[in-house]
């Protein structure tokens, strides 16, 4: 994705803006973290009254209550830092479970372009890893913010309040401290980015991989997967270590300029004139507060590389939920739809080619029509069924249904008037019922399911399965064969009370004596819809009302069966060849 400029406290702002919901929890975090850090400098203070009071002087008052002032401030620290702990973490789990679904729901939602742009690696690392890191860097990130900065500024009260003009020079030092931050930042927050893209490459691989292992050995692939694998692998790891060289290079400088700053102070502290106005006491509690010091200043620099990450991660993610879904602008609603389709002067490319996947289609289907359409691969018959639920936008032309813009249509209403069979067939890893009656079907009752089941000629196998409609089926169904599952998709448009029906090669990979069947029982219900059937094996579509012919993205020719042969186009030679392969067979 191109990345648009955005300023890291843009995105930091944003992310905090998601934990201000939570603001009672946020609140009682930073009370927390305020009390611990406190505790601090009061522990560096109170060394002041030890030494001076205590064992200079005997003061037995202040040796009463020392010790139970130590104790007293541990126990608020253990107690205020469990809380602040807690709630951080909680509300850095709730911005984490909150962008997670912001970001599933986002991707449900956005163009089919933008699935095809991009691999599946990098958007299952923008649901897993993105978010997780958010979560892990920015709560860390917030608690060393607060806990770190209270403590540097109530131990340099505490030293200007003993003394201030020793204090002062330990602030000419933070100017150069906030330059080599600022150059640190963005070279970290661009390797970030670097990294997360290739944790996306990672899993983009491992993905191919579990999905394609049969592919891949029966092709000997294992060494180019493994190579590849280990090659974005190796990036990865370039990506980490470089940033970890920018880590620790930058700490190590800042904090010797921190060193310098203190080696500069015990100096000018322990010079007679200095040490005339402190008291032994006060002597101490400065130098322990400048020592005291050097920890949170640690992890104040440290800070930086974790926050960087969470930028660049926040940045992908914000990016994402910024860009737009799918153009919804449609007002009208389908409320009885007959199911007439028409395409006027309809031209089609996908984005990013020039070639013309559709040029000036024109027809009108009348209700209740079947419509077969065929041609050579690649002549465009998907693309052309596709654009019907509006999964792509025309550029030129009309599509209509029931004499309405498709476009004026509520997308929802749009698509709950379609059925689909699709040419890759998706199946879910849930029950053979819940496969069926999926979406808006969910809650139809186990009869209707069954007799559509029984229709595309599945009911016959789904019994023999151990758990009959209950049998989960796996990742994309991989414990049903081919046939099996092509039966289960359509089921499901069976079961579907849509007008339209869709069937893009929803037979393909049936043996003849199953399509017969569904055959029959498709003939059926294609008399009560309109039906789009896409198919190669010309025997299936012999019945439809006209069939269109269809050559690199045009209609060519079209009419019935009868009227086809007669005209003695592409179709009749088609056909005749076809016939002639299944006279073949039966030759043999
Ligand atoms: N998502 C896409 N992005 C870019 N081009 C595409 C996309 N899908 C298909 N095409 C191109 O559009 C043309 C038509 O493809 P389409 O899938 O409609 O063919 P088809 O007739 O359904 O073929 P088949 O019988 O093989 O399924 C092809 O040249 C193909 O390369
Ligand atoms: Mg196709």
């Amino acid at each position: 994705m191109a990345r648009k400029k955005t300023t890291g406290l843009q995105v930091y702002r944003r992310l905090i803006s998601y934990s201000l919901y939570y603001w009672h929890y946020l609140a009682i975090a930073i009370v927390g973290m305020v009390i611990s850090a406190i505790t601090q400098p009061l522990f560096a203070w109170i060394l002041g009254p030890l030494l001076d009071k205590a064992i200079l002087h005997h003061d037995p008052e202040v040796i009463a209550w020392l010790p139970l002032g130590i104790l007293a401030i541990f126990l608020l620290r253990g107690v205020a830092m469990f809380l602040s702990s807690y709630y951080m973490g909680l509300v850095g789990r709730i911005i984490t479970k909150k962008l997670r679904n912001e970001v599933f729901t986002h991707m449900l939602y956005m163009p089919i372009r933008f699935f095809e742009k991009r691999t599946s690696g990098s958007l299952l690392a923008y649901i897993n890893y993105y978010t997780e890191q958010i979560a892990n860097t920015s709560v860390r990130g917030l608690t060393t913010l607060v806990q770190d900065s209270v403590t540097v500024i109530g131990l340099l009260a505490l030293m200007f309040y003993q003394n201030w003009l020793l204090a002062l020079s330990i602030l000419i030092i933070f100017p150069i401290i906030g330059l080599i931050i600022n150059f640190v930042s963005k070279r970290l927050r661009h390797l970030s980015h670097n990294e997360q893209d290739s944790v996306g490459d990672i899993t983009h691989i491992a993905s191919e991989m579990i999905h394609g292992y049969k592919t891949i050995r029966i092709f000997n692939g294992n060494d180019y997967e493994s190579k590849r694998f280990d090659h974005a692998n190796e990036k990865n790891m370039a990506f980490q270590m470089k940033r970890l060289i920018t880590e620790l290079l930058s700490t190590p400088i800042i904090q010797f300029i921190v060193a310098v700053a203190l080696a500069m102070m015990i100096y000018i502290a322990t010079l007679p004139e200095t040490l005339e106005t402190l008291s032994p006491g006060s002597f101490m509690s400065f130098i322990m507060s400048m020592i005291m010091l050097l920890p949170p200043i640690k992890s104040l620099t440290q800070l930086n590389a974790q926050l960087q990450g969470a930028i660049a991660a926040g940045e992908s993610i914000f990016e994402l939920l910024d860009s737009p879904t799918e153009t919804d602008t449609g007002t009208k609603k389908i409320d009885n739809c007959q199911g007439q389709v028409s395409f006027t002067h309809v031209s089609f490319s996908y984005q990013g080619t020039n070639r013309q996947a559709l040029n000036d289609i024109n027809f009108v289907v009348q209700p209740k029509e079947t419509i077969a359409i065929v041609g050579k691969s690649g002549s465009g018959k998907t693309t052309l069924v596709n654009l019907l639920p509006r999964f792509y936008d025309i550029q030129e032309g009309e599509i209509t249904i029931d004499n309405i813009c498709i476009s004026d249509i509520q997308l929802y209403n749009l698509r709950k008037n379609i059925a689909y069979v699709g040419q890759d067939i998706v199946l879910f890893n849930d029950s053979i019922r819940n496969n069926i009656a999926y979406g808006d079907m969910k809650k139809l009752p186990l009869e209707k399911i069954k007799k559509a089941a029984h229709a595309a000629h599945a009911l016959e196998f789904i019994e023999k399965l151990p758990d009959g409609f209950d049998t989960v089926i796996g990742d994309n169904g991989v414990l049903l064969s081919g046939g099996q599952k092509q039966r289960l998709s359509i089921a499901r448009a069976i079961l579907s009370p849509a007008p339209i029906l869709i069937l893009d090669e929803a037979t393909s990979a049936l043996d003849t004596e199953s399509e017969r069947h569904i055959q029959v029982a498709l003939d059926e219900l294609l008399k009560s819809r309109t039906t789009f059937v896409i198919a190669h094996r010309l025997s299936t579509i012999e019945n439809a009302d006209r069939i269109f012919v269809m050559e690199e993205g045009e209609i060519i020719e079209q009419g019935n069966h009868h009227d086809l042969l007669k005209l003695g186009g592409k179709y009749a030679s088609l056909h005749k060849m076809q016939f002639n392969e299944v006279a073949q067979v039966k030759g043999l």
